[in-house]
């Protein structure tokens, strides 16, 4: 059985990250879409780095550890005979720390900082401002960008996350609003005869696409589905 996971920000929720379209999705009065391009970056980068840097405070303040949702993919994939992969759109580090192996994080890493000249990646734990200097070369100064996709920019591993959609026997997309490509498109290049499976909160605009919609809290379902496919 070959199993699918894209997992969105519904499933670090109730870990204390704050979702994008939620009652928390706006941040001091702007929108996500606002400070997550790279014309926002240019016309003013102070602005996006601290958007970054607050939330990269956050994700690595004690409190914030992986739920039980993180925990059930992890023990899931471990136990698991055929082929399986997690797509996360989320930035956070929670199912590394929880132990999943095979991640691919479509949207970045807020943990790691990116040369925009050299494409060098490097972890990256402290705030990045335009004096940030590259870890490797002293003297250079302000060329590093957070390693987070943003919007008109395109996801990492997309030529891997395709070839598992098209050989998916069970697809299950948790915690994400379905609003957001190419991520709310990988349902529909799974095969005709795959189980869909969606666990949210409340009913997406992709929900249609699904054979199945669980609605509830992603740390209840997403430990019960995941113990009835074993
Ligand atoms: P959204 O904030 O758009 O959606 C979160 C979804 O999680 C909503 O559908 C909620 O109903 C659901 N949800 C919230 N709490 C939940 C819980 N405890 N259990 C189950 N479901 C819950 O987040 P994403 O779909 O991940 O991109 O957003 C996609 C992308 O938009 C993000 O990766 C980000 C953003 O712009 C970039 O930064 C490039």
């Amino acid at each position: 059985m070959n199993v699918l996971i894209l997992t969105g920000a519904g499933i670090s929720a109730e870990s204390g990250i704050p979702t994008f379209r939620g009652p928390d999705g706006l941040w001091e009065g702007h929108r996500v879409e606002e400070v997550a391009t790279p014309e926002a970056f240019a016309r003013n980068p102070e602005l996006v780095q601290k958007f970054y840097n607050l939330r990269r405070r956050n994700l690595l303040s004690p409190q914030i550890r992986p739920n039980a949702a993180h925990d059930s993919l992890a023990a899931f994939e471990q136990a698991h005979q055929g082929d399986f992969l997690l797509v996360t759109q989320n930035v956070d580090d929670l199912h590394k720390r929880a132990g999943s192996k095979k991640v691919i994080a479509m949207h970045g890493e807020l943990l790691k900082a990116r040369d925009m000249d050299t494409e060098e990646i490097f972890d990256w734990r402290d705030d990045l401002t335009s004096e940030s200097v590259h870890p490797k070369i002293p003297g250079r100064l302000g060329r590093l960008r957070p390693h987070i996709v943003w919007f008109g920019e395109m996801p990492m591993g997309m030529e891997q996350i395709e070839a598992a959609a098209i050989k998916a026997d069970v697809f299950i997309a948790i915690g994400t609003s379905g609003r957001v490509y190419p991520a709310a498109g990988i349902v529909e290049l799974t095969p005709a005869n795959c189980r869909r499976i969606e666990i949210n909160l409340d009913e997406t605009p992709a929900s249609p696409r699904f054979n199945e919609s669980h609605r509830g809290a992603a740390t209840e379902l997403v430990p019960q589905i995941l113990q009835s496919l074993r």
